[in-house]
């Protein structure tokens, strides 16, 4: 009866815990993401204008050719039942890094097509003011470079949004696989799967937007 049906029925809640993951992991993994990214980015100019930190920027070269050669997901898989198999650190933590790492590799190369657009002129006027290569790096290029990325970067949260879809392959019960729960205990497909569907498009919308406002406001500085 509807009591039974609407008010004891609790299936929504694999929808709400299982959204609460898939907004953890994908905040956490965009933070390392662009922590690493930065690193990375840095590394690889610093080796392109230097040809200083030769081995680092050889790992660093490793590093993306195999994260962006490979698909997420098998390196999901991978974290989990090879990295991690003898100590479980539970699986948001495990998607967590696994997305981060992941993310890293697409944000090195944003971070990096936003130094190398930054005219030459602009790296000269720091080396002829008498900053040294590190201040110039700091002070002048890496402020303007991070303005001319911010809405590239924005994105990459909306891309992971969408990619953490794939966590379930390690049990790990994210929005995606609550849909999927309700529609294999209800024998159900249609509510589920659309409740799904429109939950991410909602929040892609909505942070679109945002991303437009700040877009906005960063042109009206330029001027
Ligand atoms: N779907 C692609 C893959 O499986 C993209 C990965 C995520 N992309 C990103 N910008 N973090 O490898």
């Amino acid at each position: 009866d509807f009591y039974q049906n609407f008010i004891v029925d609790d299936r929504w809640k694999y929808i709400t815990d299982g959204l609460q993951n898939t907004l953890k992991i994908t905040f956490f993994a965009v933070l390392i993401g662009i922590l690493l990214g930065f690193l990375v980015a840095v590394i690889r100019s610093t080796y392109e204008n230097t040809h200083k930190l030769k081995v680092l920027n050889w790992i660093c070269g490793v590093y993306l050719t195999v994260i962006r050669g490979t698909p997420v997901v098998v390196q999901l898989m991978i974290m989990y039942f090879v990295i991690f198999s003898y100590h479980d650190p539970g699986q948001v933590f495990t998607a967590v890094v696994a997305f981060g790492i992941n993310s890293g590799a697409y944000v090195a190369e944003i971070f990096r097509s936003g130094i190398s657009s930054i005219e030459k002129g602009q790296f000269e006027a720091g080396r002829s003011l008498g900053f040294n290569y590190a201040q110039t790096m700091w002070f002048i290029i890496m402020p303007q470079a991070f303005k001319n990325v911010v809405p590239t970067l924005a994105n990459e949260f909306i891309v992971l949004l969408k990619e953490t879809s794939v966590a379930g392959y390690i049990g790990l019960q994210d929005l995606t696989k609550g849909g999927d729960i309700i529609k294999s205990r209800t024998y159900s497909a249609f509510m589920p799967l659309i409740a799904v569907a429109v939950i991410y498009l909602v929040m892609v919308m909505v942070f679109s937007q945002l991303v437009k406002v700040l877009e906005r406001r960063l042109q009206r500085s330029e001027h």
